[in-house]
């Protein structure tokens, strides 16, 4: 069994002080930093790319898990590797020719996942799995922070866990994560919680320390 990862989502932290709360979220236990790139066109939202992740990659030494919503992706891949991401998590719904796109991942030396959005079923990554550091299963329809948990999706993480047998790949689970649902995921075979609001509401450091303490305790 992998090790329990908390993943705070920077979407939901103050932009205007970017680094700032990447120290913090840091410093307060998160386990990774979470960089959701949107493109106003895969979703319907656009965030940054690859000069925000650069600057605020001196925050913090920890895990950038950084989660492109954005197609086509292939002609970003080597510049977010460059901007410093250690993970570098495709959606399966925005690459035409996915081997492909993991391959391109792997060629920058970097670590390869593969999103999957509520509805697109788990076969999506049968023929990919050796090619897999990390499967990301959203529980929310990508695009914003605050969504409610979609329950149906636990049972994805089921059958997902069952197909990566023991290859060491990390399951990621993304939107609605929090105290109540938490356990719910990690019972399914989740071992990596991306979580946005539930971290950063409150505002402060004491806050996420607080918040992320309630996600590891439940
Ligand atoms: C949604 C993003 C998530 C988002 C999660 O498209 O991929 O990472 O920040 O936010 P919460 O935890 O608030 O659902
Ligand atoms: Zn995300």
């Amino acid at each position: 069994t992998r090790p329990i990862v908390i993943a705070p989502s920077i979407l939901s932290s103050d932009f205007s002080r970017l680094g700032e709360e990447v120290a913090a979220v840091d410093r307060m236990g998160a386990d990774w930093i979470h960089l959701d790139v949107m493109d106003g066109h895969f979703v319907p939202n656009i965030t940054f790319g690859p000069p925000i992740v650069k600057a605020v990659r001196g925050a913090s030494a920890k895990v950038f898990d950084c989660h492109l919503m954005i197609t086509p992706c292939d002609p970003y891949i080597e510049a977010f590797a460059e901007a410093g991401c250690d993970v570098i998590t495709v959606h399966a719904e925005a690459t035409t020719h996915l081997d492909r796109s993991l391959q391109a991942i792997k060629a920058t030396g970097k670590k390869a996942g593969v999103a999957l959005n509520p509805s697109t079923p788990e076969d999506a990554i049968a023929y990919v799995l050796d090619r897999l550091d990390l499967v990301l299963l959203m529980t929310v329809n990508p695009g914003f922070g605050g969504q409610a948990f979609i329950p149906a999706v636990v049972d994805k993480i089921r059958r997902v866990k069952a197909m990566i047998g023991d290859r060491p790949i990390d399951i990621e689970v993304d939107g609605g994560v929090t105290p109540e649902t938490a356990p719910r995921v990690i019972a399914a075979g989740a071992n990596a919680l991306v979580a946005g609001s539930a971290v950063f509401k409150g505002g402060t450091p004491e806050h996420y320390e607080r918040n992320i303490a309630a996600i590891r305790d439940a």
